[in-house]
């Protein structure tokens, strides 16, 4: 794993698409209409490096949930063309993207989203059940203990804690191993000890298993162990930082609020 592999997509085919899990080009997404139109995204180009771990931040409504979800395919896009590794989506039938989606996407959602009425474990292997594909065992294993949670297996998502919850939507947004893993603030719901545990997770699973990782956070603390930074406002990226560090994300954070970038919660 190299730190030069580029993070913009300039275009398609080539090595630059291997060494890209996933890139939009050009994506526009608007919401509403008349009076009450909202450009969520306007022109939007951005590449996931493969094995990498990518922070996105920005102020509350600058597009951030919208670019994830339009990238994993949970959302259209109005123009513009989005990939996962060399496959198009934005060109998928409802079939086909449902069965790329189970198949090449996890996703972590704020509020965990685990089926209150199976295990942990039945929750884990849900998506690979539904897929009618048996888990690979040993990916498995390393995924549980990469959590953390082997005596929490039998547990209902009422019997563990918020950290412990979120462990387990990680987990399962692993399970299938994915070729990319979006992550809508997955620690914003969680007190500051549970949400390092849930970020160690989703950093160790870049480092160790090489998964691609893309995180929304509001957090500068959170930002600063990603390899790189994308910052959205009013649905454009406006700067990236690559090798951030927390004190660095601060300070960037505080310039955009002094040049009336809203408030970043
Ligand atoms: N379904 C929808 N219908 C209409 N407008 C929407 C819809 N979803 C999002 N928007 C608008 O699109 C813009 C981007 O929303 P988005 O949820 O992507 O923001 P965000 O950066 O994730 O914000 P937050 O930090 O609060 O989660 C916002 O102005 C929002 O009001
Ligand atoms: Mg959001």
């Amino acid at each position: 794993m190299t730190n030069s592999i580029p993070t913009t997509g300039e275009g398609p085919g080539g090595a630059e698409a291997d060494a890209l899990a996933a890139r939009a080009e050009a994506i526009n997404k608007i919401y509403g209409s008349g009076d009450a139109e909202v450009v969520a995204l306007d022109d939007v180009t951005v590449g996931l490096g493969r094995g990498r771990f990518t922070a996105i931040m920005g102020p509350s409504g600058s597009g951030k949930s919208t670019l994830m979800h339009c990238m994993a395919g949970l959302d259209t896009v109005d123009s513009g063309r989005v990939f996962i590794g060399a496959v198009e989506l934005t060109r998928l039938d409802d079939r086909r993207l449902t069965r790329l989606r189970r198949d090449k996407v996890g996703f972590v959602f704020q509020t965990f989203n685990l089926v209150p009425t199976l295990t942990a474990l039945e929750n884990i292997t849900l998506p690979t059940d539904i897929a009618g594909r048996r888990p690979d065992r040993d990916w498995l294993d390393t995924v549980i203990d990469a959590v953390g949670l082997r005596d929490r297996l039998r547990h209902r998502p009422g019997e563990l804690s918020g950290g412990q919850q979120q462990r387990v939507a990680c987990a399962r947004a692993l399970a299938g191993r994915p070729d990319v893993v979006f992550a809508d603030e997955p620690t914003g719901n969680l007190d500051s000890r549970s949400g390092g545990e849930v970020l160690s997770f989703l950093r160790d699973s870049v480092r160790r298993m090489g998964q691609t990782v893309v995180m929304v956070t509001h957090d500068p603390v959170a930002a600063g162990h990603s390899d790189e930074v994308i910052f959205l406002s009013d649905g454009r990226i406006v700067d990236r930082m690559p090798g951030p560090t927390a004190e660095k994300v601060l300070e960037r954070m505080k310039g955009f609020e002094l040049a009336g970038g809203g408030a970043a919660r």
